[in-house]
């Protein structure tokens, strides 16, 4: 397959590398809007580039992957579906609710298939935990902790662009707490707090979240996240059941140490960044990627998945900035 990727910033020249050693893959080609970044992510991966999207989308591909800033993507996820061109792109599917919405009646009218990028899905752990859940091994689940800490935040031009922590951030618990669980969010309340750089509150954000979560089915779930995790990248989920509870992201690499006298555990190296905790989960998605495209497998995460995931997220941010609890009904759908 030959696969073009638009935006090559952090994520956009990670995916690059990753589809160009996938077997499937004949070639890559590149495209961002600031001139000279693909020729020159594209010289350092030894793979092609063009001069813009537009060209990219003209380029023989037989799949789009969208990775560049998330306010471009409701426009290039259309352009990539008018194209016919199966696309893939990265989360949240947009900047905002109401072009998230719009983009879940395009994804209702076309046969075009569409990915969206919520790699948790395809990390081994998370899928033992909805194993765990869905077989009923943990008897009725009432707890959930899910949390994901950033050992350090992102440059500071990403954060007035990102959509504020829950939309950015733990917008990936959202998804995955639906995907574990195969339940709803009813209600949620959050709250957050910024005691890092100066360019979270002057963007209206805030570098460290939390919030509680109540599912349809009286599931209680606690969210937290924070861009200053100086332990190490800390991504993690805990389903607490009345017969057992199944932990997912406790190994070796665990960004915390023991306080108990003689524990050595974790042993370490602990992962530095999200694109080390989730390697094998970016390939195996991408690989994935290849077989929606080539119509072999439906979408293992949908525009719908990800309205679904921003609603939650939007909700949080709506507590946040109002410190009430906030129904997902008062929050609009498709
Ligand atoms: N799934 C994940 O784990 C994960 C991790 C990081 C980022 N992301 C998502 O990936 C996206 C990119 O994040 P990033 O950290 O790589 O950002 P970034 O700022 O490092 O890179 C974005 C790139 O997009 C380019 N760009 C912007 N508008 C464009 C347009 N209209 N056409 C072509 N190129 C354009 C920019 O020039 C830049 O090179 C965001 O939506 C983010 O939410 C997902």
């Amino acid at each position: 397959m030959r696969i073009g990727v638009a935006g090559v910033g952090r994520i956009g020249a990670f995916h690059a590398e990753t589809l160009r050693d996938l077997d499937f893959v004949e070639s890559v080609v590149l495209a961002d809007a600031l001139p000279n970044a693909a020729s020159t992510v594209a010289q350092r991966l030894g793979v092609e580039s063009v001069d813009n999207v537009d060209a990219l989308l003209g380029a023989g591909i037989d799949g789009f992957v969208i990775t560049t800033a998330t306010p471009a993507h409701a426009a290039l996820l259309r352009a990539g579906v008018a194209a016919g061109i199966p696309t893939f792109c990265e989360k949240p599917v947009a900047a905002t609710l109401e072009e998230s919405i719009e983009l879940v009646q395009l994804e209702q009218q076309t046969d075009v298939p569409i990915h969206i990028g919520f790699q948790r899905r395809f990390d081994t752990g998370y899928r033992r935990a909805q194993q765990a859940v869905q077989s009923g091994e943990l008897g009725f689940i009432h707890t959930i902790r899910a949390t994901t800490g950033d050992q350090s935040p992102p440059h500071a031009s990403y954060i007035p662009t990102s959509g504020g922590i829950f939309r950015d951030c733990n917008v990936h618990d959202f998804d995955i707490l639906r995907f574990v669980t195969g339940r709803e969010v009813a209600t949620v309340y959050a709250t957050g707090a910024n005691k890092g750089a100066d360019f979270f509150t002057e963007a209206g954000d805030v570098d460290t979240g939390a919030a509680v979560l109540t599912l349809d089915d009286d599931t209680m779930v606690v969210v937290t996240s924070t861009r200053y995790n100086g332990g190490g990248h800390d991504v993690r989920m805990e389903v607490c059941g009345s017969e057992g509870t199944i932990g997912v992201g406790l190994d070796d690499s665990l960004a915390m140490v023991s306080a108990q006298e003689g524990v050595t555990w974790p042993t370490g190296p602990q992962k530095w960044s999200f694109m080390e905790r989730f390697l094998p989960a970016y390939q195996a998605e991408l690989t994935a990627f290849a077989d929606v495209a080539a119509g072999k497998i439906p979408s293992p995460c949908t525009v719908y998945d990800a309205l679904q995931a921003f609603r939650v997220a939007d909700a949080c941010e709506l507590s946040r900035r109002e410190h009430r609890p906030v129904a997902l009904a008062e929050i609009a759908s498709a």
